[in-house]
């Protein structure tokens, strides 16, 4: 039987994620944890604790005491907050994935350990379209050079320590139940957010650069897949490349105006655009959907659709 630990549990993708692995696995055998108080739907519908990962005594009482056998470690500092505390965030992203390194070197029971990593391992010196999975990588951010660190220790567990470690590099995520958490491409869920609320939206990117984007659906679907997948299938043990759909804030301008005729918006870029602009523009994650068997089910109309659709039922 799987025990499952979160970690990051009431973030943008941990909130979701785990009311998912609960629906498999059994709502009390999956265990949600984070430093702030979680939705009330994580908490009412199964264990949830404060727990700070950084904290490695208590980390590894509560997986040993728990008998946890898979975690989920999704706290970070992303990267749009990372440059404004490169130190501290650089501290808090390597040393909590060291933390759980451990835990899955020390700790029998611990058997798969999934943690995120992200387009921001890629830089200037990329491909910029079609990125493949093994090319030039140069990160100019604290968050890229953190996850590129990352995806090394990860594969150097694997080698060394037999660890069963999988990762998805993340692009940005789209979802309406959680606020994004200080990422570059946050912009893709704030713009839904206002246009239901506001009908207008002033943009921090300019208007046409094109990120690699993702609906939470697919991500989480693709994520479990992974998990749930034979490690003998797995070929990659640092990160594998993910992608939805490439989008501009401005098709996602226009494509709102179908259910929003009105919706204005103005581009006012901040210091996120140069963090765009080092990232690619389009993915090639076709080493992951043969080794997983999986492609995602969201374009940017579907996308649209149930963004509004969500939101207008929230607010
Ligand atoms: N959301 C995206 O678009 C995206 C894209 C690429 C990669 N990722 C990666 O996915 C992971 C999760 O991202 P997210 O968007 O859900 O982030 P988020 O900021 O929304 O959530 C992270 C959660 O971690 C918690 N946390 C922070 N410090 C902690 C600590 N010391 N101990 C325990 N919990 C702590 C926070 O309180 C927060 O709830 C991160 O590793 C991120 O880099 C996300």
């Amino acid at each position: 039987m799987e025990r499952i630990l979160i970690i990051g549990a009431a973030g943008q993708i941990g909130s979701e994620l785990t009311l998912e692995l609960r629906k498999i696995y059994g709502n009390s055998n999956v265990f949600a944890t984070d430093v702030k108080d979680a939705p009330a739907d994580i908490k009412e519908s199964g264990p949830f604790q404060l727990l700070d990962v950084m904290d490695d005594k208590h980390l590894i009482h509560f997986v040993i005491r728990n008998k946890i056998t898979q975690i989920y470690h999704l706290a970070a500092v992303l990267s749009g907050n990372a440059e404004k505390l490169p130190t501290q965030a650089w501290h808090i992203n390597m040393d909590s994935l060291m933390n759980i390194l451990e835990v899955a070197k020390l700790v029998e029971d611990v058997r798969k350990v999934f943690w995120p990593s992200s387009i921001a391992v890629f830089g200037n010196s990329t491909p910029k379209t079609g990125t493949p999975q093994l090319t030039v990588m140069e990160p100019s951010t604290v968050y890229g050079i953190s996850k590129l660190a990352g995806e090394r220790w990860c594969e150097y567990y694997h080698k060394r320590y037999n660890i069963d470690i999988r990762s998805l590099r993340y692009p940005g995520l789209i979802s309406y139940k959680t606020e994004p958490g200080g990422g570059t491409t946050d912009w893709a869920v704030e713009i839904y957010f206002e246009a239901v609320r506001k009908k207008s939206y002033n943009c921090f990117l300019s208007e046409d650069v094109s990120l690699p984007m993702m609906f939470m659906e697919d991500a989480i679907n693709a994520t479990i897949k992974l998990m749930e997948t034979d490690k003998a299938n797995l070929a990659c043990h640092s990160s594998y490349n993910i992608t939805g759909p490439s989008l501009t804030p401005r098709q996602v301008a226009v494509d709102i105006r179908r259910h929003i005729p009105g919706f204005d918006i103005t581009y006012h870029p901040d210091f996120r655009q140069s963090i765009a602009e080092s990232w690619p523009s389009s993915i090639d994650d076709s080493e992951l959907r043969t080794s997983i068997i999986w492609k995602p089910r969201f374009d940017l109309q579907q996308i649209t659709d149930s963004m509004i659709e969500e939101i207008r039922n929230k607010v």
